[in-house]
């Protein structure tokens, strides 16, 4: 481990001077993306940020003050005890690579550039958004969620420095060039280009969207390449961080909400100045399928590729499933037929990687789901929130172009308009939430709209000094 070179890292950067370079050249590039696209203020106070220092499954991180600039940004990679061998495709039980493999190059590079585009891409959605947060609290989560991305692009741009040449430093540059939502050189996937410009859209991404990263992450951890596998396997553990922020910061909002409607007489959470639970289910709805869209096509011989030449596995690889060449059986999918109906259709199950990931996503939405729904009925009221079909609002894939209610059945275009402003946040909603989104940011205190957490940072109060303002 060194902490002290330029770059903290455990790849032992000191020895190789010529990726050291030029990773050096890239440092201040990174730096002036952070200034230009990162945070809208903020960058002279202090935040009580956790910084990755190790790669100990205990103990890795390390609290203290900093100036987000000063942020030490490092490359660490999970280490791997002894050789490992290929856990699945046509290359099962052959040794993992430690070198890209000639015919593998363009696949993996596009691999790795498009996680590596989603991480600044997110940073830069959410960059005005501390300018409104409900509490110096969540003001701290905000900032470490964006460092953290800030870090996992480095990870991806030490992979493509170290292993791709020229070709790997040209697609660091883009990375820094590229900007969400720009119409000219927009990020790669467009999930990534929408707004996250409201602090139920912030808890809504790092729930739903940051998740679908975590099981991209998981799946490529179980890669044939093995220094993608360590990088992205290290990356999980600061991303379980996010999942949490967003999962526990819908749990808020549904708790303010559902408490707001008993206390009003007409149980009307809006009329009390919070966020009602029909409009947060809207925004479940909205992101979920947003997100959804991210696993790729439901039928995708990308996906066969994929798997088939070890460089993405499915979840838990291993620990599931005995079998890993998945060249046998099919997984039976409904799939649009003749006059809208649903029919099945049995995939080879190679090319239903993409939906079997999107199996294990939505099985975990649904979880937290159920959570959300208890802290509900502790309050007493008889409302329950919902994740909606993975068939529900999508633009790709084999359920794009057709319409379905949130249930999954198959409606036609103009039921779905009729129902549009009931399922989906309207204009006026947007409206009403960016209404609500008036800064918070004294210690201790906290937006109407939601509830305090349950406990703090790193064995804090929720009313700890997380930020220390410059004047
Ligand atoms: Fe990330
Ligand atoms: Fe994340």
């Amino acid at each position: 481990m060194s902490l002290t070179d330029s770059i903290p890292n455990n790849v032992d950067l000191g020895s190789d001077k010529k990726l050291l370079r030029a990773l050096e050249k890239w440092q201040p590039d990174f730096i002036n993306w952070w200034m230009e696209m990162g945070p809208d203020g903020f960058q002279n106070d202090e935040i009580y940020l956790r910084t990755a220092v190790s790669v100990d499954a205990k103990g890795w991180a390390n609290y203290e003050y900093v100036k987000m600039p000063d942020y030490r940004w490092g490359i660490f990679l999970t280490p791997r005890e002894g050789e490992r061998d290929i856990g699945f495709g046509d290359h099962s039980g052959v040794k993992a690579w430690n070198e890209v493999p000639g015919e593998l190059r363009s696949i993996l590079r596009r691999i790795i550039v498009t996680q590596a585009d989603t991480e600044p891409a997110s940073v830069e959605q959410q960059r005005q958004l501390g300018k409104t947060a409900p509490s110096m609290y969540d003001l701290r989560n905000l900032f470490q969620v964006n460092v953290e991305e800030g870090r996992h692009l480095w990870a991806m741009v030490h992979l493509l420095h170290q292993y791709f040449g020229r070709d790997g430093r040209e697609e660091a540059e883009a990375l820094l060039q590229r900007r969400s939502g720009h119409p000219d050189t927009p990020r790669i996937l467009q999930t990534f280009n929408d707004k996250t410009d409201d602090w139920m859209s912030f808890f809504m991404f790092t729930m739903f969207t940051d998740r679908d990263g975590k099981y991209q992450l998981a799946a490529l951890s179980e890669s044939g390449f093995d220094p993608l596998a360590r990088a992205t396997q290290f990356m999980l553990t600061e991303e379980s961080f996010h999942l949490f922020t967003g999962e526990t910061g819908v749990e808020r909002i549904v708790q303010r909400a559902a408490e707001l409607a008993k206390l009003d007489p007409n149980g009307d959470a809006r009329a009390q100045g919070g966020i009602d639970l029909g409009t947060i289910q809207k925004w479940i709805n909205f992101w979920f399928s947003s997100a959804v869209e991210l696993f790729g096509g439901e039928i995708s011989s990308n996906a066969a590729d994929y798997f088939a030449t070890g460089l993405k596995g499915r979840f838990r690889e291993r620990e599931k499933y005995t079998e890993h060449t998945a060249l046998d059986g099919v997984y039976s999918m409904m799939v649009p037929g003749e006059l809208g109906r649903l029919t099945t259709r049995d995939v080879p199950l190679r090319n239903a990687m993409n939906e079997i990931l999107r199996d294990e996503y939505v099985a975990d939405c649904e979880r937290a789901c159920r959570k959300w729904n208890h802290v509900i009925k502790k309050t007493g009221l008889d409302v329950e929130l919902y994740i909606p079909s993975r068939r529900f609002n999508r633009s790709m894939g084999i359920y794009a172009g057709q319409s379905f209610a949130p249930n999954g059945e198959p409606i036609s275009k103009e039921h779905f308009e009729t129902m549009r402003a009931k399922w989906l946040p309207t204009p006026e909603d947007r409206e009403y939430v960016r209404s609500l989104m008036k800064p918070v940011h004294e210690r201790g205190k906290i937006a109407n709209w939601i509830a305090p957490p349950k406990q703090g940072v790193d064995g804090k109060p929720f009313d700890w000094e997380y930020v220390r303002f410059a004047q």
